[in-house]
């Protein structure tokens, strides 16, 4: 474990309380989850749901995980065989890694990466490969794509909507990428999280709908982001039966089950209706354009995401080392908290122009982020 620093993102978070900033560094909404979620996991305190469930997930919440994949994601999961509840998707990654990678094998991750995702790989005994999503576009360079496949890869990790860019992965890199893994022989695990947030009349695409990935895709998800519950570590895993099994005694040796009332309360948040990611979408998408233009006013070039509630910049124009350097001056002087770019990267020099900001906030959040923005052009 020494060899792995102290997440970035979560000492930002303690720098941030230090200068009364405003935390657009972690990625975690400043509001509740839908009043008719709260109301069902109060219910399932008070009504039994307090022991261990099933250690792969409460019945209910795996009947409805396999609704929602099929009517969402086109995905067909028998809540028998492919499912896996985890303590949110962060321990369905780990438990997915455990499963599937031995000592020796390498895993291809896309960088600019999600933190946890090297270390998931390195904890298991793989080496991560990275292949570069290259600023601004972030577009899937097939060459460098190919390259990173070597005899030794077992696993690929995919995220899109993609934090920390804000990428939406095309269909044509999905079927490059679902090629490549049949060509190698190689499980993709995918990391849908923010699947409800593709913006500008984009869909998402599930790559285990991409020809027959299916039966070599690991799909994960979880409650937190869809609806505003990072804190209640739901999570899930989608995987061909014999993965599953492997991935369930992971989770179960990790950490037994995931909250069963929250999991019960689950049940509720996966039936809301269309309207309510209708509405989602909308929200984020006004606040991606309200604060996009907001950075861009402010000096810093950045491109919308179309996708997630994360925005990286380029802070060149402006005369700082380091993104660190750069990340303390908008702590210390603006008040406004974010993640230095350097920790999405392998080597700390390839981020130093970026900072990664969230605006998954409220409304009167954002106005004073942006407020304090301005205080960057006055130095
Ligand atoms: C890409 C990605 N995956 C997973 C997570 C964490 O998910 P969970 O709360 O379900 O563990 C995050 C949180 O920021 C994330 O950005």
């Amino acid at each position: 474990m020494q060899r792995f620093p102290e997440s970035v993102i979560r000492e930002m978070t303690r720098v941030a309380a230090l200068h009364h900033a405003v935390n657009l560094a972690q990625g975690f909404p400043d509001f509740e989850p839908p009043a008719e979620v709260r109301a069902a996991a109060q219910r399932a305190i008070d009504r039994g749901g307090n022991q261990y469930s099933i250690t792969w997930g409460a019945p209910e919440l795996r009947e409805a995980i396999a609704r929602k994949a099929k009517s969402f994601n086109g995905i067909d999961a028998d809540p028998e065989k492919n499912l896996v509840v985890t303590c949110g998707a962060t321990e369905g990654m780990m438990a997915a890694m455990l499963a599937l990678v031995d000592p020796g094998d390498e895993v291809v991750v896309f960088e600019p990466f999600y933190e946890n995702y090297g270390p998931d790989a390195i904890v298991s005994g793989a080496t991560p490969r990275h292949v570069r999503l290259p600023w601004p576009d972030w577009r899937l360079d097939a060459e460098a794509l190919k390259a990173a496949f070597t005899p030794r890869t077992k696993a690929l990790i995919l995220n899109t909507p993609n934090n920390p860019t804000g990428k939406v992965f095309s269909r044509d890199e999905l079927r490059l990428i679902a090629d490549l893994c049949a060509d190698h022989d190689v499980v993709a695990v995918t990391d849908e999280i923010y699947e409800h947030m593709v913006y500008d009349g984009g869909r998402h695409l599930s790559l285990a709908t991409v020809g027959d990935m299916a039966e070599r895709t690991v799909t994960i998800n979880g409650l937190s982001k869809t609806y505003a519950a990072t804190g209640w570590r739901v999570g899930w895993a989608i995987a061909p039966p014999a993965i599953a099994t492997a991935l369930r005694r992971a989770h179960d040796f990790l950490t037994v089950c995931a909250p069963h009332a929250l999991q019960l309360a689950g049940v509720v948040a996966l039936s809301l209706p269309p309207a309510y990611y209708a509405e989602l979408l909308r929200t984020y998408q006004a606040k991606r354009d309200r604060f996009v233009a907001a950075l861009k006013a402010a000096g810093l070039d950045c491109r919308p995401p179309g996708g997630t509630y994360y925005v990286m910049v380029d802070f060149s124009r402006f005369p700082f080392d380091d993104d660190r350097a750069f990340a303390m001056h908008l702590v210390e002087r603006c008040g406004i908290a974010t993640v230095p770019g350097s920790s999405f990267y392998e080597r700390a020099a390839d981020g130093r122009h970026q900072v990664r900001f969230v605006f998954c906030k409220q409304e009167p959040t954002l106005d004073d982020a942006i407020g304090r923005l301005g205080r960057l052009r006055d130095g």
